[in-house]
């Protein structure tokens, strides 16, 4: 078999990039490890920002997530008992953000590149990558798989590596060429779906002195908490009962709010990191999404920085093909990480303020209190949160 852009990984940041590339004209074949289902049916987390929603849209897969998906112009920050509206529309100019679960913002793609006769191949094995190290023309980058027992070889003129944190691409660049910045953080999350209509119309993070708490929802029937847990929590010492508590007390309020409770339909423990490689490209494999980097959930970022790459890479390809420049493609992974940075730091910061760090004492308690009371009565400071949280521009 042979492509002009070989894609290891059918994660948003595979299928958007194929999806780009299609609509450039450039051929590109993704080969998923999983089936189809598994794909679309994985829980994921489930903030579009404002770019992500424009570019999906762009490409013609926005119809359902426009009709599907919550639009909100705000986010909550509870703290004391108290709730704090930070107001998009008003502080960043009419952006917002939409509330579409992931997994079918990979329905929706799959759907469309599969309509467009793009090549998907789902449930292959052993996939394994060769001769990318090269730059020169000659080269021919390898993709070997098995498909149903077959063996296979896939040449390529480039790879995009986007499997994910798991992947084998990002392995595959030899020693001594990456360098890894991470930061593991000392909690994680409990993550539930309830069959219970969302209490609040829009996302509320409590900071509590028990522990961080985030009321999410995936539509006006189905709820999505998350609950700060040990980073080996047990998910068999939380019955529903213990977790509605123990929600039900964080995020609390004077303002005469209830949580709704509901079955619990999926529950699941989410470790939490801050990672990023550098590079993300060697000869002609480029890393994108989360194969190159990872992200703690409280920011919403993973899925909108998977994108940002692929946007940054399509055009890179898309200069190459068109007019052979070359510039854009080696400048990739540094345009990518500009932003990329950027984004890890706001993740960080939310995530140091929303959270309860066992090895801190009532000073950390008392001045993260205080940073929650300035960034909530300080238009500055609200401005940066919302900036961030809508989406830096892409670069
Ligand atoms: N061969 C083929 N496919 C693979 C392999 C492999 N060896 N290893 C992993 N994959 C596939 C996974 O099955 C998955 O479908 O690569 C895909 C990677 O997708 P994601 O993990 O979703 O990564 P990405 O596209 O970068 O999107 C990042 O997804 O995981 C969330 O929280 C993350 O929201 C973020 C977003
Ligand atoms: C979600 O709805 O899954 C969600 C929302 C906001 C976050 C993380 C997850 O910060």
């Amino acid at each position: 078999m042979r492509t002009q852009v070989g894609i290891v990984g059918a994660g948003p940041a595979g299928l958007v990039l194929s999806h780009l590339l299609h609509r450039q004209g450039i051929e590109s074949v993704v080969i998923e490890a999983r089936s189809r289902e598994y794909c679309e049916e994985r829980v994921r987390a489930g903030v579009l920002e404002q770019g992500t929603v424009d570019l999906l849209e762009e490409i013609g897969v926005g119809e359902r997530m426009r009709r599907e998906g919550l639009t909100h112009y705000g986010v909550n920050l509870r703290f004391s008992g108290r709730t704090h509206h930070i107001d998009f529309r008003e502080l960043t100019g009419g952006r917002g953000i939409v509330i579409y679960a992931q997994h079918e913002v990979i329905k929706d793609l799959v759907k469309a590149r599969l309509a467009s006769k793009g090549q998907i191949l789902f449930d292959v094995e052993d996939v394994s990558i060769r001769d990318f190290g090269e730059t020169k023309s000659s080269a021919k980058p390898t993709i070997l798989f098995r498909k149903e027992g077959e063996a296979q070889q896939l040449t390529c003129d480039f790879i995009a590596g986007c499997d994910g944190s798991h992947g084998i691409c990002r392995p595959s660049i030899p020693d001594g060429v990456l360098t890894l910045f991470e930061r593991v953080y000392p909690f994680a999350w409990l993550g539930i779906l309830a069959e219970a209509p969302p209490s609040s119309e829009e996302l509320i993070y409590a900071y509590h002195e028990r522990g961080f708490a985030l009321l999410s929802m995936r539509s006006p029937q189905i709820s999505r908490l998350y609950l700060q847990c040990k980073p080996d929590e047990n998910l068999v010492e939380w019955s529903d009962e213990r977790i509605w508590e123990e929600l039900h007390t964080r995020l609390a309020t004077t303002e005469g709010w209830r949580l709704i409770e509901g079955p619990i339909i999926q529950k699941g423990v989410t470790g939490m990191r801050s990672s990023v490689v550098e590079p993300m490209q060697y000869g002609k494999l480029f890393i994108a999404g989360d194969a190159a980097h990872i992200v703690p959930p409280t920011g919403a970022k993973g899925l909108n920085l998977a994108v940002a790459d692929v946007r940054v890479l399509a055009r890179a390809f898309g200069e190459y093909y068109a007019s052979g420049r070359q510039d854009l493609l080696e400048a990739y992974s540094k345009t990518c990480l500009r932003r990329v940075w950027k984004v890890q730091r706001f993740s960080w910061w939310m995530t140091s303020m929303l959270h309860l760090w066992e090895n801190e004492n009532a000073f950390d308690h008392r001045r993260q209190l205080a940073e929650l009371d300035y960034v909530t009565s300080s238009r500055a400071a609200s401005q940066t949160l919302a900036e961030n949280y809508v989406g830096l521009p892409m670069e």
